[in-house]
């Protein structure tokens, strides 16, 4: 009777929420299962939503040599002074088709343009420019050249002289000063004479960028990156390795070399979509394949390029090349790899030495394709694997099985490729919540003995508020929860990426995305903690967490996964609730855990609506937890909504 009374009042107490009985969740920190790849936690980086130019690659102006299709959008004869001339668009051999020819007739004025940049040029106060230009005069002998840095409201706040002389072209430059924050302002250039002017590769790039390099990256994004110590960056893309036509794919030996024999072209998220056309989104390419390797380098990532295997976009066109014009495909290919780890004396390879890197970078992946299917796709990456594998055998290639992860498209290529013996397939997920708390266990009965996986994209989608889709805790919590299961199979699933990675507030395409930024601040998203919280807590090797000798992948809204890090000493436990109640939990630990130290972790926890804004940076980001040991027996109140990362030394 009183063991009836205790079981009901406890079942209450349970249900009431004021005392639970404690989930007795056993981990075996002695007994590694698995190696964990070092490059399971990586990121995905794509020129959409203006994450290149515009975006990471710190150019300010826009449309900086003319080769828009319009080729003075983003530039505006300045409406305060006299237009005392013209702007003519003339051309020219070589990659850099355009230069302006300016036409200044009144000598008294002068002549006056600007440039918008990317949405608005964000200022700094007391922060310095680099303004840079290619000139020459025609019959003029000098003219003086002001340049301007201008608020939102045109009111000057930095400006540089520079004297421009002489017939021959020849790089002007000079560095301006900023007295004021502003995130709309713009550049202005003030010819003071009348005569002609040719004009080119107009530029300017904050000082403070990346490593303080010159015509650098971003330094908030690159930091926000590097913050995630990601195992791996695929690049360029997406879509745009692909483009809408064959004409307007990615093709990495247009993108390297001198800037102003990079061949800029159309960004093919330009026109994609109707409700967000970006008229104004183009590729310099001053992000070109040297930067993203060097950025991988600087980030500890393996590069992962992914290369046009002969096929457009299949939403799009799906432009076909045929199979007996594959050669110069295939042969990009190969003379990438020797462009990334070729002899500094090799073609390719002096090119990248002549850039500014003599020894090789790292490059063990590349992709033949993006999101292709059909026989079609199966043929071109047969004649690409074997010519690929015959010269560079250590190169491990990832494939695609269709821009799905389930369903026709995915059913025909997965066991194919599987019997083609592939290496990596990249499976692509965008689905609501729903999918990613199911999907927990999807990867647990995989081949153990087929071709690795490679999360490719992956991104929780809850329905569109006020146009786009936000990323709030609740989208970041499944996808937490979804983790939990690629770690669990990190035997099978050895790389995953969300995506996209980057997106400007004022001129996105795409959402969720994992990190905004507008013209001067970024902001990571709830969903770039759990990233977090998984990169910098990978472990080396994954160990058994079970209740009832069964994982946790869902029952009672629980989700887990342990790894061990042999290097730390330490046992990792992620646990995710996804109930908007606290869940008591008693972790049993196997292996020799120390009673002294102290148990260090994060939590990310919330109300599930709520994501991080420009207003309120903050609104979800982790807590650093410290809790007693206790030795073998851990207990841990697993909070409502949260996703919680335990770091337990040990000695085995
Ligand atoms: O991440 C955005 C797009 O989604 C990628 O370009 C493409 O691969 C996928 O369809």
């Amino acid at each position: 009777m009183k063991r009836l009374l205790t079981v009901l009042l406890a079942s209450f107490l349970y249900y009431v929420g004021i005392a639970q009985t404690p989930h007795l969740v056993q981990v075996d920190a002695t007994a590694k299962s698995f190696d964990i790849s070092p490059n399971m936690w990586g990121i995905f980086f794509e020129d959409i939503n203006f994450a290149a130019d515009g975006g990471i690659y710190a150019e300010m102006v826009k449309n900086r040599s003319f080769q828009f299709n319009e080729p003075l959008m983003g530039w505006d004869i300045d409406e305060k002074n006299n237009r005392n001339g013209i702007i003519l668009i003339m051309n020219q051999a070589g990659a850099n088709s355009r230069y302006a020819q300016l036409r200044i007739s009144n000598d008294s004025s002068g002549f006056a343009f600007s440039n918008e940049g990317f949405r608005g040029m964000g200022f700094k106060e007391g922060q310095s420019y680099q303004f840079s230009i290619d000139a020459r005069l025609k019959e003029l002998k000098a003219t003086d050249l002001t340049v301007c840095l201008l608020d939102s409201n045109k009111k000057t706040i930095g400006k540089a002289s520079i004297k421009i002389e002489g017939n021959q072209w020849k790089t002007y430059t000079a560095t301006i000063k900023s007295s004021a924050t502003n995130p709309k302002g713009s550049l202005l250039l003030h010819f003071s004479k009348a005569g002609n002017v040719d004009v080119d590769m107009i530029s300017l790039f904050p000082t403070d960028t990346w490593k303080n390099r010159p015509g650098g990256l971003r330094r908030d994004l690159v930091q926000l990156l590097a913050n995630l110590k990601p195992g791996f960056i695929r690049f360029p893309g997406g879509c745009i390795v692909e483009g809408r036509d064959l004409s307007n794919r990615y093709q990495w030996k247009q993108t390297v070399g001198a800037l102003r024999d990079r061949v800029p072209q159309i960004n093919r998220w330009n026109t994609e979509f109707k409700y967000r056309d970006a008229p104004d989104y183009f590729q310099s390419y001053g992000l070109g394949f040297y930067e993203y390797f060097l950025l991988a380098e600087d980030i500890g990532a393996s590069p992962l390029p992914i290369l046009n295997c002969g096929m457009a976009c299949q939403f799009n066109t799906a432009e076909l090349v045929q199979i007996d014009d594959l050669q110069p495909y295939i042969q990009d290919a190969l003379d990438l790899i020797e462009f990334a780890k070729g002899d500094a004396k090799s073609k390719w390879g002096s090119l990248r030495a002549q850039m500014g890197h003599p020894a090789p970078f790292e490059l063990k992946f590349m992709g033949v394709g993006n999101e292709q299917w059909g026989e079609q796709y199966l043929e071109r990456y047969t004649v690409f694997a074997d010519a690929i594998h015959k010269k560079y055998p250590e190169i491990q290639l990832v494939s695609s099985v269709g821009p799905f992860s389930g369903g026709d498209l995915f059913n025909y290529l997965n066991p194919r490729l599987r019997k083609l013996g592939a290496d990596i397939l990249d499976e692509h997920y965008y689905a609501p919540p729903s999918f990613f708390f199911r999907s927990a266990s999807r990867y647990d009965n995989y081949d153990r003995n087929g071709p690795k996986i490679f999360a490719g994209e992956y991104a929780s989608h809850i329905p569109n508020t006020d146009g786009m889709a936000r990323s709030t805790w609740f989208a970041a919590m499944s996808e937490a929860a979804f983790m939990t299961g690629l770690e669990r199979n990190a035997d099978v699933v050895r790389m995953a990426s969300y995506a996209p990675l980057l997106a400007h507030a004022d001129a996105w395409q795409w959402s969720p995305d994992l990190i905004w930024f507008n013209s001067l601040w970024s902001i990571p998203t709830a969903n770039y903690f759990v990233q977090q919280m998984y990169s910098t807590n990978r472990g080396t090797h994954g160990v058994k967490i079970l209740e009832n000798n069964q994982p946790l992948a869902g029952k009672d809204s629980l989700y887990a996964s342990a790894v061990v890090d042999t290097a730390s000493k330490e046992l990792i436990i992620k646990i995710v609730n996804t109930l908007p109640k606290a869940q008591p939990i008693q972790f049993m630990i196997k292996g020799t855990v120390s009673a002294k130290a102290l148990i260090k972790g994060q939590v990310l926890k919330n109300n599930i609506d709520l994501y991080n804004t420009f207003a309120k940076p903050t609104a979800v980001t982790p807590e650093q937890i410290i809790i007693n040991s206790k030795g073998n027996s851990l207990p841990y109140e697993c909070p409502p909504y949260s996703f919680t990362v335990l770091k337990i030394p040990i000695d085995n």
